[in-house]
């Protein structure tokens, strides 16, 4: 298993969670007040499977392997060019027969993608990137909550959509 994010300091957070099983923060409570914490992974993980790397998933090393699923999670609005994400990028790292799991907001935003890489309208233009090359297999809202602080957090459905990836090539 592998896993890719941009930022170092997310890989950084999870390569010490691998290692230890635990990883130490502080959660902000109100203003400036803070307290301890600590994420724990359940012992019942086999942390030892996966392998973290830092990484622009619009320009992933070609010998990164294929994999039996892909699962790009709250990503493809943060991407500057999710149709190239989609078109040109998942196809090579998808076994045929493999899933992919695709979960988003759709938030769209300039500080990540130009308006003209939006994908306006986001599901059908999703499965219209990638019905060449996989098939629809289950769709549904999945709900998250992000907490700011004691007081506020925000609450989010993301569209959570499974693809299979068909023998196809065409
Ligand atoms: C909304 S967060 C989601 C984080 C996590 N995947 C989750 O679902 O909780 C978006 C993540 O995408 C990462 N990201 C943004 N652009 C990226 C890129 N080009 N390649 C890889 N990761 C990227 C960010 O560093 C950030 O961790």
């Amino acid at each position: 298993m592998v896993g890719i994010d941009y930022s170092r300091s997310f890989v950084r957070a999870a390569k010490r969670l691998q290692q230890s099983g635990r990883h130490p923060f502080r959660l902000l409570e109100e203003g400036k007040i803070t307290r301890p914490c600590v994420a724990r992974i359940p012992s019942i993980i086999q942390r030892k499977r996966i392998r973290f790397l830092t990484g622009d998933a619009l320009h992933l090393p070609k010998n990164l392997g294929t994999f039996d699923l892909v699962l790009a999670a709250n990503l493809i609005d943060r991407l500057s060019d999710p149709a190239k994400f989609l078109t040109q990028v998942l196809p090579q790292f998808v076994k045929p027969g493999g899933l992919v799991l695709l979960t988003s907001p759709y938030t769209w935003s300039p500080d990540f993608t130009v308006g003209r890489h939006w994908l306006r309208n986001s599901f059908p233009s999703i499965q219209k990137l990638l019905r060449p090359k996989f098939r629809l297999l289950h769709r549904q809202d999945l709900p998250f909550l992000l907490r700011e602080h004691r007081r506020k957090f925000q609450f989010t459905f993301a569209d959570a959509t499974v693809w299979k990836r068909t023998t196809s090539s065409h």
